[in-house]
């Protein structure tokens, strides 16, 4: 924010909608991934590299917390190496609390190197309570000793060893957690109902080709035998399926068509089966996805773990359903709270009804819970341009989506949640043809 005299000013994005955006779209290395690969980096005394990095806040924040703790990071166009040979601080400093969810990952590489971590409280998007008790159980199981303090977790251990862990849920952060802990723990680590995301699997590979040990077995089975040492590894990452699916989603919902080039079609498998059930015609090849429509059909989603309807799709598919004629209907079984962006899209014109109910069939997890899992959607409604306030990144995608089709000027600030996750979203829509631009507009603006 700003101070002008009497006037605050906060940092915007003003976008006019101009008719269909059409164009190619190149998308780096996913936001889910990187920064876990910069974590894994800090297992051993080597250099490593992770290439394809996307120019975003995440992964800002991520080099500044590795470099608290001693490492020293080069960068150099889109690759950023990591000598972790100086890591010697063990207490992630305060100063990034709350700022993403990577410092709880952080325990298990701290612990091998230096037998003790302090990381404050995670932060990241508010879609949900986000509680981190299955990091913290099953780092114990391995041997850690916790401390919860009003600032962080507290752990030390002498050796972390092999444990059988078996997740509630497949949760990503935690599978994540077992595997930066397990691959140099005593011992043979067995983890059950393990999370299966493409980006974990990126994860594991890259931790195999330092030398970790990690065997997928079926039904959500991961097996590591800890070992003594790793070594550095290079790694090109994969394209982010969100920002893939986002820009697809962009076309489709302006009328026109976008190409991105980047993202495999296999981490895009249920999406496309998804739009193409509505009447997306996609074009498909090695390299590159292409859809289109003349008209879309509505549908019903429900989100779900992977190979499921990924939740972070789940924002720009409701903005999508704002367009098609007829009852939409999405039901969200990841995050019990991951529709709070929906009063914003109804400022706009949206007629979006939110319910405490499952409208879908996977087996609810927050039953009771105060806040809406389902909305059902009355497409086909005209958006109006008018003054939005980001509430977390997906969702705020979701706003531009709706701003490109939109009659009329939409004034989005709480822009730093895009910046956080979205690789040069300006130049991006711009080059698709949109009228955006960064602005500074009177603080705050009201939803
Ligand atoms: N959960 C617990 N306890 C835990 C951990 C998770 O109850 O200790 C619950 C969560 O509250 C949630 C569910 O398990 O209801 C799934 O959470 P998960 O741990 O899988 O999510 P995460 O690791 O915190 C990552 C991504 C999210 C993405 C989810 C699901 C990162 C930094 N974040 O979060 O990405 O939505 O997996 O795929 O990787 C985003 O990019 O916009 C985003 C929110």
């Amino acid at each position: 924010m700003v101070h002008t005299g009497e006037e605050v000013l906060t940092p915007a994005w003003v976008v006019n909608s101009v008719g269909p955006l059409n164009g190619d779209i190149v998308v780096r290395g996913s936001k889910n991934a990187v920064t876990k690969h910069l974590v894994a980096a800090m297992l051993c005394p080597a250099i490593s590299t992770v290439r394809n990095v996307p120019d975003i806040g995440d992964v800002d924040i991520t080099v500044q917390m590795l470099q608290a703790l001693g490492c020293d990071i080069q960068r150099e166009g889109s690759d950023i190496s990591v000598d972790a040979e100086g890591l010697d601080q063990s207490h992630v400093p305060m100063t990034f609390s709350g700022m993403n969810r990577i410092p709880i990952l952080m325990l298990g590489p701290l612990l091998h190197r230096l037998g003790e971590a302090f990381v404050p409280l995670v932060g990241g998007d508010e879609i949900g309570a986000r509680p981190v008790d299955f990091h913290v159980d099953a780092l114990r199981r391995m041997g850690a000793e916790i401390t919860l303090t009003s600032e962080g977790l507290e752990a030390k251990t002498t050796r972390l060893r092999g444990a059988h862990i078996e997740l509630p849920y497949p949760s990503v952060g935690a599978t994540e957690t077992v595997l930066l802990a397990a691959c140099r723990a005593e011992g043979r680590t067995v983890l059950d109902n393990g999370a299966l995301e493409p980006e974990i699997i990126e994860l594991a590979l890259y931790l195999q080709r330092m030398g970790a040990r990690i065997e997928m077995r079926p039904g959500r089975r991961y097996i590591i035998d800890g070992v003594d040492e790793m070594s550095g590894a290079d790694h090109r990452l994969q394209g982010d399926r969100i920002e893939a699916f986002s820009y697809l989603v962009a076309g489709l919902i302006t009328g026109g068509q976008v190409t991105v080039h980047g993202c495999s079609q296999d981490r895009l498998v249920t999406a496309i089966s998804t739009l193409s059930g509505m009447g997306a015609q996609f074009d498909i090849t090695d390299s590159s996805v292409s859809a289109r429509a003349d008209s879309l059909r509505p549908a019903a989603v429900e989100t779900d773990t992977h190979p499921g309807f990924m939740t972070d799709w789940q924002s720009p598919m409701v903005a999508l359903f704002t367009q098609c004629e007829g009852l939409s209907v999405m039901y969200e079984t990841v995050f019990e709270n991951r529709f709070t962006y929906v009063p914003a899209l109804n400022k706009m014109g949206a007629q979006i009804e939110t319910y405490n109910t499952p409208l879908g069939s996977v087996k609810g997890r927050f039953v009771g819970s105060s806040t809406p899992c389902s909305v059902v959607v009355r497409g086909g409604a005209p958006l109006s341009g008018t003054e939005v306030t980001v509430p977390d990144i997906r969702g705020g995608f979701a706003y531009v989506l709706a701003a490109a089709s939109a009659e009329g000027t939409t004034t989005i600030t709480g822009t730093h949640h895009l910046d956080r996750g979205y690789n040069r979203p300006i130049e991006n829509f711009q080059s698709l043809g949109l009228d955006i631009e960064r602005a500074s507009v009177p603080s705050p603006a009201e939803v």
